[in-house]
C-alpha cells in the first residue's frame, strides 16, 4: 500500500474477528519498530508483545475496562526505558524515552494498517497494574497499548481541527 493511502485508511478499531495474525504479518509490524528514529539513536524502549488470554484479560481491568483489549489477537504494549535514555541525556532522558517509545508504537500502527490490519492506541490504563500484569522489567514504563488485529467493525473516519487552526508561522 501507498504510504499517504496508509495514512489515509488508519481508522481506530475497538472491536476485534477471532482470527490470529499470520506471523509473517505480526514480524512485518514488529520489524517497523526498527526504523523509527531515536534520540541519540539509543532506542530507549521495549516492546512486550501479549498474547496470553489470561494477561489480556486482566489488562481490561488495567485499562479502565476496555473489553476490546481481550478480543485482539495481539496486544502490544511500548514501554519508555528511562534508565537507558537518561545515562547520556540526564533530565531529558524520560521525556526522550517517552518519546521514543511513542514513535515506536506509530510506526507499529501504521505498519499494521499497511498489513491490513486494525488497531488502536490505548492510553487510559494504570501503568503499576500494566507492569505487573506483563512482569516489566522495573525500568521500563508502560507508555502505549496497541491492541491489532482484524476488525470486527467498519471503522468510521474521525474528523480533524482544520490545518489552519493548528499552524502557526514564525
Ligand atoms: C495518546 C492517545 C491515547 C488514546 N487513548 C485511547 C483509549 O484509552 N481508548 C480508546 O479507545 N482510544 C484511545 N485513543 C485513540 C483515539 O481516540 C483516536 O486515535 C482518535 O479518536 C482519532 O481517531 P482515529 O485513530 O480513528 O483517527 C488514544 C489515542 C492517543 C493518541
Amino acid at each position: 500500500m501507498e504510504f499517504y493511502e496508509v495514512l489515509e485508511n488508519r481508522h481506530s478499531s475497538r472491536s476485534f474477528l477471532d482470527k490470529e495474525i499470520e506471523p509473517q504479518k505480526l514480524g512485518k509490524v514488529l520489524k517497523a519498530a526498527m526504523s523509527a528514529p531515536s534520540a541519540g539513536n539509543l532506542q530507549s524502549y521495549g516492546i512486550y508483545v501479549v498474547n496470553s488470554k489470561d494477561a489480556k484479560t486482566e489488562l481490561v481491568g488495567a485499562c479502565s475496562y476496555q473489553d476490546f483489549l481481550s478480543q485482539a489477537p495481539t496486544v502490544l504494549v511500548f514501554c519508555a526505558d528511562v534508565k537507558r535514555s537518561s545515562t547520556k541525556y540526564e533530565d531529558r532522558g524520560e521525556l526522550y524515552a517517552e518519546q521514543d517509545a511513542s514513535i515506536v508504537a506509530s510506526y507499529c500502527q501504521l505498519a499494521a494498517s499497511a498489513e491490513g490490519l486494525s488497531s488502536v492506541w490505548v492510553g487510559a490504563f494504570d501503568p503499576l497494574e500494566v507492569s505487573r500484569i506483563i512482569s516489566a522489567d522495573p525500568y521500563l514504563v508502560p507508555v502505549a497499548i496497541i491492541p491489532i488485529g482484524y476488525s470486527g467493525e467498519s471503522p468510521q473516519k474521525s474528523t480533524r481541527r482544520p490545518l489552519a487552526e493548528i499552524l502557526r508561522e514564525v
